[in-house]
């Protein structure tokens, strides 16, 4: 990986002077003037499509984007990302969670060895594991078969699984359900324990490390609770699952090796679902739609690995963030899907995102000097649309936003699939266009409205518009769709990271809140005065022992 700054290049200067030079350009004025502005800012991939024209660019911003990711050589990032470098250099690791969906099945090497052996071994485990459960073949200790899965994980150990899960849901099996313990407030294991019976659930303990504290903690409550009942420890191994990398911490905490799936460190936990982790989801929609999952992945894979830039989703789509932020100001990003299961993907990418790319240390172990990852957030359309949708037209902060939807609904029920697509249109149409003063006045005279009030209102009614907005527009979601999407993500934000200069698989600032909630934690059980912390610390520390009496 090399150390570029993207300040000093040719292109960036060139891209601060666009910036400047066209300020005062809408981008309806940009749709006016140019009749094929849709078709030329179009990429699509099969079933999905990807429109990026409602955005402050044309095709001189867009040349220039595309010179500025020729000149921090992203090219030989992804090529050195796909091949097992270790680009994840703090770390000393490689980044291969392309090759847990290398469906080609074409040679990864690690360290001079083929990873796919491995990968597909493990994946068979989890085809044959995934079946069972799905026949009910897979007793538990009274012989009655699963019909409760509870996964207990955090991070990237929860969040692809929650959020596959609930979009694949017209996928699930029907007799079976699921849920997800990540929270180490008591109140997550306890309400999901009322729900399931000790003889029919299996616990999949996900975690990377097997080390994570509140991951530990709720799968000891839950062994605890499963022994209760079942008053043996032999039929922990029918009910217990472990997806690690660490087998030694696996067998200490007494699942039985034979029921842990393995995975490798050059997985990140944010790109994890694709790996054992990504058993609940095979358990919970069938091996074979996971396996359509993978082809999905596998098939953005190679669309970002061959594509020019000039047709590349994930390279446009992270040129556009790095246009938003670097150029127009803009600190955080929308993700808004208009499809009801897609509701945890924002949540998803905000640790995809925000844990890769939230970084101030560049490559050369400096600070850098300019804006780096975005905050990302969003809730599903048109939820938001009453929520926090007033902020994104009328507020003075830029946020650009990315609208997701599927053309075909799961559930084609009367006119709500018009209804919410409709809205969907209608959204990145009114960003964009906004209403002028002079559109508001006539409007309002129209209806009647004396000078008076129209002077007094109007300018509250005006929208200045020119906010930009990615359109995502994919037939449906469906197992393979949701793999390219989420996959494009994934490749955007990896994009962003090599441009910005950072290092965008490593994860320390995770790391100081964990340390210093382990030195806290033994002051806590006693009566006496802490006095070893700031005085706020010290104080809240000291008032929450009272409170507790
Ligand atoms: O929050 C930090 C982190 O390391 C994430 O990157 C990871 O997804 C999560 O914790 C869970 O880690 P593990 O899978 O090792 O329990």
């Amino acid at each position: 990986m090399k150390n570029i700054n993207p300040t000093q290049t040719k292109s960036w200067e060139k891209l601060a002077q666009l910036s400047q030079a066209h300020a005062e350009t809408s981008i309806k004025q940009l749709f006016e003037s140019s009749e094929d502005r849709f078709e030329k800012f179009t990429v699509k991939l099969e079933d999905v499509l990807v429109d990026f024209s409602k955005n402050r660019i044309n095709e001189e911003t867009m040349s220039t984007l595309f010179d500025l990711a020729e000149e921090v050589d992203l090219k030989s990032a992804i090529e050195a990302m796909f091949s097992g470098e270790k680009i994840n250099l703090t770390e000393n690791r490689a980044v291969l969670h392309t090759a847990l969906r290398n469906r080609s099945n074409t040679t990864v090497k690690f360290e001079g060895a083929d990873v796919m052996p491995d990968v597909n071994a493990v994946l068979d485990q989890m085809k044959t594991f995934a079946g069972q459960i799905h026949q009910g073949k897979w007793l538990g200790y009274t012989g009655k078969p699963i019909k409760s899965l509870v996964n207990i994980g955090i991070g990237g150990s929860d969040l692809g699984p929650v959020m596959v899960t609930e979009a694949l849901k017209p996928y699930q099996h029907p007799e079976l359900e699921i849920f997800f313990v990540s929270n180490v407030d008591g109140t997550h294991i306890a309400e999901t324990l009322k729900k399931v019976d000790p003889e029919t659930t299996l616990f999949f303990i996900a975690s990377k490390t097997f080390t994570t504290q509140e991951t530990m903690t709720n799968a000891h409550t839950a062994r605890s609770w499963f022994l209760d009942h079942a008053k043996d420890e032999a039929a922990v191994a029918k009910h217990f699952a472990a997806l690690s990398t660490n087998a030694k911490s696996v067998e200490a905490f007494g699942i039985d090796t034979k029921n842990m799936f393995a995975f490798w460190d050059w997985v990140g936990g944010r790109y994890s679902l694709w790996s054992a982790i990504g058993l609940p989801i095979a358990c919970m929609i069938g091996f074979d739609n996971f396996e359509k999952l993978l082809e999905g992945a596998h098939s953005m894979d190679k669309h970002f690995k061959s594509a020019s830039f000039e047709e590349n989703i994930p390279v446009i789509l992270a040129l556009i963030g790095i246009w938003n932020t670097n150029f127009l100001g803009a600190t955080s990003e929308a993700i808004l899907p208009y499809d009801q299961y897609l509701h945890r993907f924002a949540a998803y990418f905000q640790q995809g995102n925000m844990e890769s790319n939230g970084k101030y240390v560049s490559r050369g172990n400096k600070k850098v000097d300019y804006p780096t990852g975005p905050i990302i957030w969003g809730e599903p359309g048109t939820n938001g649309q009453h929520a926090f949708y007033q902020l994104i037209h009328q507020g003075t902060h830029l946020i650009p936003c990315d609208f997701i939807a599927p053309a075909k609904s799961h559930n084609p029920i009367g006119d709500h699939h018009v209804k919410l697509l409709s809205n969907f249109f209608a959204q990145t149409e009114a960003l964009m266009n906004g209403k002028s003063l002079e559109e508001v006045n006539a409007e309002m005279q129209k209806s009647g409205k004396s000078a008076d009030e129209i002077e007094k209102i109007a300018p509250h009614r005006v929208f200045e518009g020119n906010r930009p907005t990615n359109s995502i527009l994919v037939k449906e979601i469906n197992p393979y769709t949701l793999g390219q999407l989420i996959a494009m993500y994934e490749h955007k934000i990896f994009a962003q990271g090599v441009i910005w200069n950072i290092l965008s698989f490593d994860q320390w600032g995770v790391e100081l809140g964990k340390v210093l909630a382990n030195a806290i934690l033994p002051e806590l059980p006693g009566e006496e005065e802490v006095k070893s912390h700031d005085a706020s610390t010290n104080g809240l520390i000291n008032a929450y022992k009272q409170m507790r009496k």
